[in-house]
């Protein structure tokens, strides 16, 4: 069984998607990380961001795997690397581009095709799993976003402005919502759930118990 969870920045999607993948007891897959990872080696390589079939190359290229929760980059822990606000930053430029989204779909689909699992992004209710037994759609005020964001920065000893956070979190939105593959939309059968006055433990309720239902008519 697939649940997918799509959702903008912010929203509690890998929280909540990692959560509920402990309760059911499925294999919990972060979409996003694989393009972090991705656009994090086109950073460590210096690659020129319109360098499209340099990027294309790499994506065809690069082994990226998640093991013990910890994400790798071609054998390489990059868990905390691939949340640096330089990543944040220049990840739409990557994701956007259609051959690297038809990379990303297929190594998920095939992760999804074997076994049990939460999946989450942007495009895991709409293209890689359209057909998924469970569509949510995560979702908050852009305010309350952007605090989560910068409580995740902090947490992490990294030092951000709030003004700069909001202003990359707007654009990444726009990118997510406006790309021409794959874009951020909620699907008209997902289960639409507003995190923004909810505790993680209110929403993985909500959730695990929308999961519980659909296991039971499985
Ligand atoms: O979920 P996240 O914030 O870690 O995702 C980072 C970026 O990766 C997001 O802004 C867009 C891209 N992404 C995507 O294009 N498709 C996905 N399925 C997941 C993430």
């Amino acid at each position: 069984m697939i649940v997918a969870i799509d959702g903008p920045a912010g929203s509690g999607k890998s929280t909540i998607a990692r959560l509920l993948a402990q309760r059911l007891n499925f294999l919990y897959l972060d979409t996003g990380a694989m393009y972090r990872a991705l656009t994090l080696k086109v950073l460590q390589m210096n690659i020129d961001l319109d360098d499209y079939e340099n990027i294309i190359v790499q994506a065809k290229n690069t082994e990226i795997e998640f093991k013990d929760e910890k994400v790798f980059l071609d054998s390489a822990d990059v868990t905390s690397d691939i949340r640096l606000p330089q990543v944040d930053k220049s990840i739409s430029s990557i994701a956007k581009i259609p051959e690297v989204r038809e990379e990303m779909v297929k190594i998920q689909r095939s992760i999804g095709c074997s076994t049990d699992c939460v999946v989450e992004g942007r495009d895991t209710t709409t293209v890689v799993f359209p057909d998924a037994k469970l569509k949510i759609f995560l979702d908050a005020r852009f305010s309350q976003r952007a605090k989560r964001r910068l409580g995740d920065f902090r947490q992490k000893g990294i030092d951000v402005d709030i003004k700069s956070l909001e202003t990359d979190l707007k654009a990444r939105d726009t990118a997510d919502m406006t790309r021409a593959v794959g874009p951020l939309k909620k699907a008209s059968d997902c289960v639409y759930v507003d995190t923004t006055d909810l505790t993680i433990d209110e929403v993985v309720s909500r959730v695990y118990s929308l999961a519980e239902n659909k296991l039971k008519i499985k």
